[in-house]
């Protein structure tokens, strides 16, 4: 009998500022329907824990990610309609664990997508230094010729960050800085992470609804 092989995508979460982006990529995911599975790095915890007052923690993540998913980007319960079942196939990797499945490139995954990636992290990957689960992810993502989208978040940029951000882009990762537009119509803040969420969901092919696409002025001068 033929089952199906759960072929989820990564979201590498490392301590970079943007947590916010991280729910919102994760949610995108959720309602698409697509398996997720979750490495999260020891400093992002501290972002994490700055940025929405609430810990993850190993022993309680499936807790600790409910209640992160259902926060707004301005810290207040957002109206997020997540249903425990929404969870069910969410799988949970702590990053010190070097043995998880993701640590190996016959572990079937769809890709993977870094979101907010640190400098570090950039710098780590850039230089395959798989010092933790989420780096060493992120390496067989790109031996293994699979998506690999890196959200990095800082400003400005020196240029051994951007030296490595080229050596990202030359492996084929999509280098997606975290930097969000504003043509889309944003009133809130939530609408702006939902915009960087969206562009990261775009490079990965996942269908979403997270912000309004340009379409052009139709009728606009020189438009005939
Ligand atoms: C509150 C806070 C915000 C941070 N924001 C950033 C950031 O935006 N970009 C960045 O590259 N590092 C940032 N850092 C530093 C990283 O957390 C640090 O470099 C860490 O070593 C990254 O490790 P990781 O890549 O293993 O997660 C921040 C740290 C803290 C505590």
């Amino acid at each position: 009998m033929e089952t199906s092989l759960r072929t989820p995508w990564i979201v590498g979460v490392s301590g970079a500022s943007g947590t916010p982006y991280a729910a919102a990529v994760l949610r995108g995911l959720l309602r698409a329907g697509e398996a997720v599975d979750l490495v999260v790095s020891r400093a992002a915890r501290l972002t994490l824990l700055d940025e929405t007052g609430h810990p993850f923690r190993d022993a309680h993540w499936r807790d600790d990610l409910r209640t992160w998913l259902t926060r707004g980007a301005d810290g207040k319960d957002g109206h997020f309609d997540l249903e425990p079942a929404d969870l069910a196939d969410v799988r949970f990797w702590a990053a010190g664990d070097l043995a998880a499945g993701p640590s190996s490139g016959s572990y079937p995954v769809k890709g993977m997508l870094i979101v907010p990636a640190s400098t570090a992290c950039v710098a780590g990957v850039a230089l395959g230094l798989s010092k933790d689960l989420l780096q060493r992810a992120a390496s067989v993502t790109l031996k293994e010729r699979r998506t690999l989208v890196v959200a990095v978040r800082e400003t400005p940029l020196n240029g051994q960050t951007l030296k490595h951000l080229v050596t990202l882009d030359e492996a084929g990762a999509v280098v997606l800085p975290a930097s969000p537009a504003f043509y889309a119509g944003a009133r809130h803040i939530q609408d702006l992470v939902d915009f960087v969420a969206g562009r990261v969901l775009d490079a990965a092919a996942v269908p979403h609804q997270l912000y309004r696409r340009w379409e052009g002025e139709l009728g606009s001068a020189g438009s005939s």
